[in-house]
């Protein structure tokens, strides 16, 4: 039936009715809250680029994890800053690294969190890569290696979720082998499965200061360009049993998002980067945008392209916008 007869004004003439036929909801649960962490006591540093956004010492850590879990937020992502840096980053894989510490603490204060360890190495390496170098590339084997090490180093300290970011080849499988073998079988894997070399990872790289020293992650990251290989990317990944896979950035990236949703039926995340953050934090504090109507809409939208959860810096300010009955 068409016009006049239909009419799909009818249902836009009050909020509640707006609610009514809502096809996509946003939840606190579907949150994810990014945490960086580093050495030293009572730290909470600004990150210059991402405005609300701290580099914490585990006793901060701690604090922000408690109130972000009173407002909603039950999940956070670690990433560390490690007292000194290698070539191969190993104090990615210690017993004592700054995760390791931050995830027993966490463990220990703010029961039924859930937390998720990035595994990676650029934060760790001297000379920011993420990995272990041959040469000017990335050893894609001898780091296999490593991140087996790390990984199960961060879920034998409490890591509940083991997220790898390093886009190695073949990465999954090395780290579920190593996982089960040290009796860490029901470990889940979340998968940076489509991670794009993108310059929106550039407040991050401030953050947890691992800008890579010389050339750039083309080597190992995807090209923007490609959407087909995405799905092989993906794909791969399942089949080397990842239980969740991350489309990485988001906003730009929504049409992989949405296909990988058609495909498959395992969980997936979507990852609102450092540099989505900063543009609105950025285009708000010139007044030019509404900053919480503009953040509500860029998460609705990710979760309506398909994601079940979404890794944001924002997560706290949406939990509290929907606490308060946040309705457009
Ligand atoms: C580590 C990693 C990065 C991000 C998450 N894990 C940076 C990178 O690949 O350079 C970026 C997250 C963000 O920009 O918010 N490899």
């Amino acid at each position: 039936m068409s016009f006049p007869a239909t009419r799909l004004r009818r249902f836009r003439q009050s909020p509640a009715l707006r609610r009514l036929v809502r096809e996509t909801r946003l939840s606190p649960d579907n949150l994810v809250l990014p945490l960086f962490a580093v050495p030293g006591e009572g730290v909470a540093k600004p990150v210059g680029s991402m405005p609300g956004v701290f580099q914490h010492s585990v006793d901060q850590i701690v604090a922000t994890a408690r109130l972000a879990f009173a407002e909603g937020i039950r999940t956070v992502i670690l990433f560390g800053i490690p007292d000194h840096k290698d070539e191969i980053g190993s104090a990615s894989w210690s017993d004592d690294g700054i995760v390791q510490r931050a995830l027993r603490a966490l463990t220990a204060e703010v029961p039924g969190l859930v937390k998720i360890a990035d595994v990676c190495f650029c934060e760790y390496t001297s000379h920011g890569h993420c990995g272990v170098l041959k040469g000017h590339t990335v050893d894609n084997d001898a780091t296999l290696v490593n991140l087996a090490r790390q990984a199960v180093s961060l879920a034998q300290a409490g890591a509940d979720v083991i997220a790898p970011s390093d886009m190695m080849d073949g990465r999954v499988g090395a780290i579920r082998q190593a996982l089960d073998a040290a009796g860490l079988a029901d470990t889940p894997i979340l998968s940076y499965a489509v991670k794009f070399a993108s310059g929106f990872y550039g407040p991050f790289r401030e953050a947890a200061e691992s800008a890579p020293a010389f050339g750039d992650r083309r080597s190992y990251q995807m090209d923007p360009a490609n959407g087909r290989e995405a799905l092989r990317e993906a794909a791969l990944d399942i089949e080397e049993g990842a239980d969740m896979l991350m489309v990485k950035p988001a906003l730009p990236y929504l049409d992989i998002l949405a296909e990988l949703r058609k495909r498959w039926d395992l969980p997936l995340a979507a990852y609102h980067v450092s540099g989505e953050y900063a543009m609105l934090k950025a285009a708000a504090e010139r007044g030019w945008i509404d900053y919480d109507r503009v953040m509500m809409e860029s998460l609705v939208a990710i979760r309506r392209a398909g994601a079940d959860l979404i890794l944001t810096y924002a997560a706290r300010e949406a939990a509290k916008l929907l606490a308060a009955g946040w309705v457009e």
